[in-house]
């Protein structure tokens, strides 16, 4: 029965997370995506879960299966319907986590019909989309908790850094592409975490669970203060 549970870290936390790649459509058979597998994403909502939080999955396109039937998951396609999802569930969230790598850019229009081959080349013209993690930065209340990831080749920990500021984390997960084994379509992450206070902790090679429960138990340090 329910007051039989024993009491987890996390009980009594709403929590969001977002995981996996955009797709930004051209027409209606082709789009611009990444090859984000939303493995990392569907690891820390499992291990958020288990851990007591009440977890909203945000998910793009991904072939990913929550371990646990809790989680409450919601599909969406492009940056624009990730970001709607995440406006609708974010004020009721203490702990959000955005790992899903959203497209920087959409293309201006979608053509109705499919695109015909063209004789020589052909362009496509795109416009930003809206920074999510930083929408929610700025809508950030007292007793919500912030977490971003970065996905860097260079200059790694000064570029973390900015996007920690610029985008009012709590703190920032980079992830370094420079090792091997890390990174996108592999089972492991090499991270380092930077807080707010700049602290850096970094952590070996480790597999996308390991790491999810890393990052939770920074998240459940900075909860229990
Ligand atoms: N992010 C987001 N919305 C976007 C782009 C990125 O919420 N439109 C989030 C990602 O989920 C991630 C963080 O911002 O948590 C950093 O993503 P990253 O691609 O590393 O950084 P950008 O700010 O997009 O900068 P750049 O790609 O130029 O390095
Ligand atoms: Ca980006």
């Amino acid at each position: 029965s329910e007051e039989m549970k024993k009491a987890l870290p996390l009980n009594g936390q709403n929590a969001l997370v977002t995981a996996g790649p955009t797709y930004e459509a051209i027409d209606p058979v082709r789009f611009l995506g990444n090859h984000s597998s939303g493995k990392m994403g569907f690891a820390i909502a499992d291990e958020l879960a288990r851990l007591g939080a009440d977890v909203t999955l945000i998910s793009g396109p991904s072939a990913q299966q929550s371990r646990r039937q809790s989680i409450k998951r919601v599909n969406v396609t492009s940056a624009a319907q990730m970001l709607d999802a995440c406006r609708q569930y974010f004020s009721d969230a203490q702990i959000c986590v955005m790992s899903a790598a959203v497209a920087d850019y959409t293309p201006v229009t979608v053509a109705d019909q499919k695109i015909k081959k063209q004789a020589d080349g052909f362009t496509i013209e795109l416009k930003k989309t809206t920074d999510i993690l930083k929408v929610l930065g700025t809508d950030k209340r007292p007793g919500q908790l912030l977490v971003g990831f970065a996905l860097e080749t260079n200059e790694e920990e000064k570029n973390a850094e900015d996007k920690l500021q610029k985008k009012n984390l709590d703190f920032i997960v980079l992830n370094s592409l420079n090792d091997a084994g890390a990174g996108f379509k592999t089972d492991t992450n090499k991270i380092t975490i930077i807080d707010r206070d700049l602290r850096k902790t970094s952590f070996e090679l480790k597999t996308k669970e390991e790491v999810a429960a890393d990052i939770c138990q920074k998240i459940i340090e900075l909860i229990k203060g």
